[in-house]
């Protein structure tokens, strides 16, 4: 096993975005990728495994019992790009299975630091696995993943956690289709996508009972007060989670609890909140799986197979590109 890492990082880009998401007029919003910083990465961890969070679970079940018939269904020589590989710990599953066939180069992208260090560590020792790390944005460091594949070599990206249903509707299509174009035909898209379930279960996989999803996501405003010198007063915020029907996902908020002042000197603007206004920070989209054909095909897919797991409903998709 080899281990290298690419970085690349941006307050400058963090304080344009705070800047840009909360002077917005109507609905303030800051994007979801800034939750993962080392505190929030650590804390997404304890969320993949609270009883309430079925999905990673899920995620992880289908993986452990059909990572052989995905195998089966390549073309190698294969390279593995991760896109948001978090820990890795599911990914393992994929990589021993490939590792029977074939020495494997496996490049996770990441945007958080802090995972990718977890995701190099936890898949350090297996053998015939040469691990290249991107701290990059999705499409950037899928760019110079598919830049660096040797003539012949299929590609084989995973996106696993439904971590697509971040992008907000129709963003997750035109998402899929920037990335058909770094692809060539036959390459191989494995998509986990969480499905439609009802909203008291979804509810409350997003409000924990101990908190840990309002730690998370409060975490954004304690990042702003480290990164930006803010002075977010954090008990002076609630987290809150809706079910939006009219787009079949889960929203995550953060509430003022009354009407206040916040600076932000480091991005050079402070800015008022009413009493009961929200920031919205993250959607999780559901889907069904005609939905995951039609998006699937519209970007450019071809849907070879479909993995479902019944306890918590989620698909594992795997396309290739036409
Ligand atoms: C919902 S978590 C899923 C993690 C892991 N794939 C799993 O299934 O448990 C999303 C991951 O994507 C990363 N991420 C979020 N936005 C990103 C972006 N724009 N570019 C690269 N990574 C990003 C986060 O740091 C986080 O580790």
């Amino acid at each position: 096993m080899q281990t290298q890492t690419i970085t690349a990082q941006s307050v400058a880009e963090l304080a344009r975005d705070v800047r840009a998401g909360l002077t917005r007029k109507g609905q303030k919003e800051l994007p979801s990728k800034y939750l993962y910083d080392s505190v929030g990465s650590a804390l997404f961890e304890v969320i993949s495994v609270l009883p309430e969070y079925g999905l990673t679970r899920a995620d992880e079940r289908l993986l452990r019992r059909h990572s052989e018939d995905i195998v089966a269904r390549l073309t190698p020589p294969t390279t593995v790009a991760e896109l948001g590989s978090g820990s890795g710990k599911k990914t393992r599953w994929m990589l021993e299975a490939l590792s029977r066939h074939q020495h494997i180069s496996y490049c996770p992208i990441e945007i958080s630091r802090a995972a990718l260090t977890m995701c190099e560590r936890e898949l350090a020792d297996i053998d015939a696995v040469s691990i290249v790390g991107f701290e990059r944005e999705y499409l950037d460091g899928l760019l110079e993943v598919a830049a660096r594949r040797r003539k012949g070599e299929q590609l084989l990206v995973l996106f696993l956690g439904s971590t697509i249903g971040n992008f907000e509707h129709p963003a997750d299509l035109k998402f899929l289709r920037q990335m058909r174009e770094t692809l060539q035909a036959g390459d191989a898209l494995l998509l986990g996508t969480d499905l439609e379930k009802p909203a008291p279960q979804l509810l409350d996989a997003y409000d924990d009972s101990l908190g840990v999803t309002a730690a998370f996501n409060l975490n954004l405003l304690a990042r702003i007060n480290r990164e930006l010198e803010a002075d977010f007063s954090l008990e002076q915020f609630e987290h809150v989670a809706r079910f939006n029907q009219d787009t079949g996902s889960v929203e995550m908020h953060i509430r003022s609890r009354r009407q206040q002042n916040v600076s932000i000197p480091a991005a050079e603007f402070s800015i008022t909140f009413d009493a009961g206004e929200t920031i919205w920070t993250e959607s999780s989209h559901k889907y069904s799986l005609k939905e995951i054909s039609r998006i699937s095909e519209n970007a450019g897919f071809r849907c070879d197979s479909q993995w479902i797991d019944e306890e918590w409903p989620f698909a594992e998709n795997l396309l290739i590109a036409a």
